[in-house]
């Protein structure tokens, strides 16, 4: 069944109710999802995306009821991943010499999903357009690492409407197709979790991209999304919230997640988190078992705090392994302009804390002290426990706090871990590096060496970065100079 959507457009997509994992079991889409894909009937017919593999068969029938087939003109594939153009084996199959516009490292990716490198590809660049009749063109803006080196959008002129691919949209499924209709309390949580879990460590690129398609000054009626919902009431007001998202977003909350062996560490969790609340009130807290919790909401509040606790028992002398996971995933995420603190209780040894410290210092966390118990915090370490979140309350607060209340502190076998000094990281101005500074790309972490320069774009050897031309792109995910920083020591060993 289509869905009108504006003019000739229509929604010809696949809802997906049920299905609970995305990115192999990493993404919990407890909202399910929907994989949009529409039908633009104008001088030509443009179907723009597909829908997910599993989706293949009902997807040809459902679009062969609506048009025939052979009367596609072009299609047009935004991004390569499985659940948006899954289903064109299905559908080539049907109209084997169709044009299909994407990106260049589209073509790599569908090629290698499918296996047909006779298919009549079109490959486009940022701001190539395409004639589709009635005088409309459909123009493409590439998006790398939106979150895939092949993402792009397409404009189309006149309707003014953005088809976004994932940006801006939602694993949320609902009858309903667009923004106005829907819970706009589910809407927005999942509009930020998804942001949060996928999209955080390119905030710097959302920032660029964002601000680059701003300044073509076209006209947004409607932001089609490939997940989820159709903004087209106030479609602008989601690509506000992703440009402060991207700007080292925090609000005034306090994440703490654990895990425990024997309880100790939950109980400390709980103390420290009453300490911060009876300091600081108006600080919403949040506390988290990562054994039992949801993965993916954990690190949504994470993405909302200015500051994270994060606790484990010492296990085998290290962290347990849950806590490990999440914290490998949190330096992926990047997340920037948020405190934190390790705790831990122990009984021979406090590895665990002293590591968990390590990790979230290498995350690039501002650190404040962390604390161990020793075995079951009593009713003294507890107290101890709450003073430490009262300090915590205090070196973290975003406004001046009220503290006329007396609180009472209680000597305590507790230790209160040194702060482990961050290495100082010299902050280059650009102008003023050497000229053998090497530069990380921040997106996929490739790395430019001025000795070896980049062959591949005429950049000599012996080039150093600040003479590399502004139109240099990263060989590693294709994206621009602006996302490079200098190499700190521990990125680029
Ligand atoms: Fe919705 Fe990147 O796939």
């Amino acid at each position: 069944m289509s869905i009108h959507v504006k003019n000739n457009i229509h929604w010809v997509g696949q809802r997906d109710w049920e299905v609970r994992d995305f990115h192999g079991t990493e993404y919990k889409t407890h909202k399910g999802t929907s994989y949009n894909s529409y039908l633009i009937r104008e001088g030509k017919n443009v179907l723009i995306d597909t829908v997910d593999h599993k989706f293949s068969r009902e997807f040809v029938q459902n679009l062969a009821a609506e048009i025939d087939l052979a009367a596609i003109d072009f299609v047009v594939i935004n991004h390569a991943e499985e659940d948006h153009a899954g289903a064109l084996t299905e559908l080539m199959a049907r109209i084997p010499g169709t044009p299909i516009y994407c990106t260049h490292n589209a073509i790599d990716s569908i090629t290698g999903h499918h296996h047909h490198p006779e298919w009549n590809f079109h490959p486009v660049k940022t701001g190539d357009s395409l004639d589709i009749g009635n005088g409309k063109q459909l123009v493409f803006i590439e998006t790398p690492m939106l979150h895939w080196p092949d993402s792009m959008m397409t404009y189309m002129t006149e309707d003014a409407v953005l088809f976004s691919n994932d940006a801006f949209g939602q694993h949320y499924c609902d009858e309903h197709l667009f923004n106005d209709e829907v819970d706009q309390v589910e809407l927005m949580e999942q509009c930020q979790r998804y942001y949060a879990n996928i999209l955080t460590p390119f905030s710097p690129l959302v920032t660029a991209k964002i601000k680059e398609v701003l300044g073509f000054n076209l006209p947004v009626s409607m932001v089609a999304t490939s997940h989820g919902i159709v903004w087209r009431d106030d479609p602008t007001q989601i690509i506000l919230k992703y440009l402060e998202w991207a700007d080292h977003y925090q609000e005034d909350r306090i994440t703490l997640f654990y895990d425990s062996m024997s309880n100790n560490t939950r109980m400390m969790a709980d103390a420290i988190a009453q300490g911060i609340h009876e300091v600081d009130p108006g600080v919403a807290v949040k506390i988290y078992n990562v054994a039992r919790h949801d993965k993916n909401e954990i690190l949504t509040q994470v993405f909302r705090s200015k500051g994270v606790l994060v606790g484990s028992s010492t296990m085998n002398n290290v962290m347990m392994p849950k806590v490990a996971g999440m914290l490998e995933e949190i330096t992926g995420l990047r997340f920037r302009n948020k405190r934190a603190s390790a705790f831990g209780s122990y009984g021979w040894t406090g590895g665990a804390v002293d590591r968990i410290q390590t990790r979230l210092m290498d995350a690039g966390f501002d650190i404040s002290l962390s604390l161990k118990a020793k075995w079951r915090p009593d009713g003294s370490a507890l107290a101890q426990c709450r003073e430490h979140g009262r300090q915590l309350a205090r070196q973290w607060a975003l406004h001046p706090l009220d503290e006329s209340r007396p609180f009472t502190t209680t000597q305590a076998t507790v230790t209160r871990a040194p702060v482990i000094a961050k290495a100082p990281q010299a902050a280059p101005v650009a102008g003023e590096w050497d000229d053998d500074q090497p530069m990380l790309c921040t997106v996929c972490q490739w790395i430019y060496d001025p000795a070896l320069g980049e062959p591949d774009q005429l950049v000599a050897p012996g080039t150093p970065w600040a003479q590399v031309s502004d139109s240099f792109l990263c060989p590693g995910c294709g994206i621009g100079k602006e996302v490079f920083e200098p190499c700190g020591a521990e990125a680029c060993v």
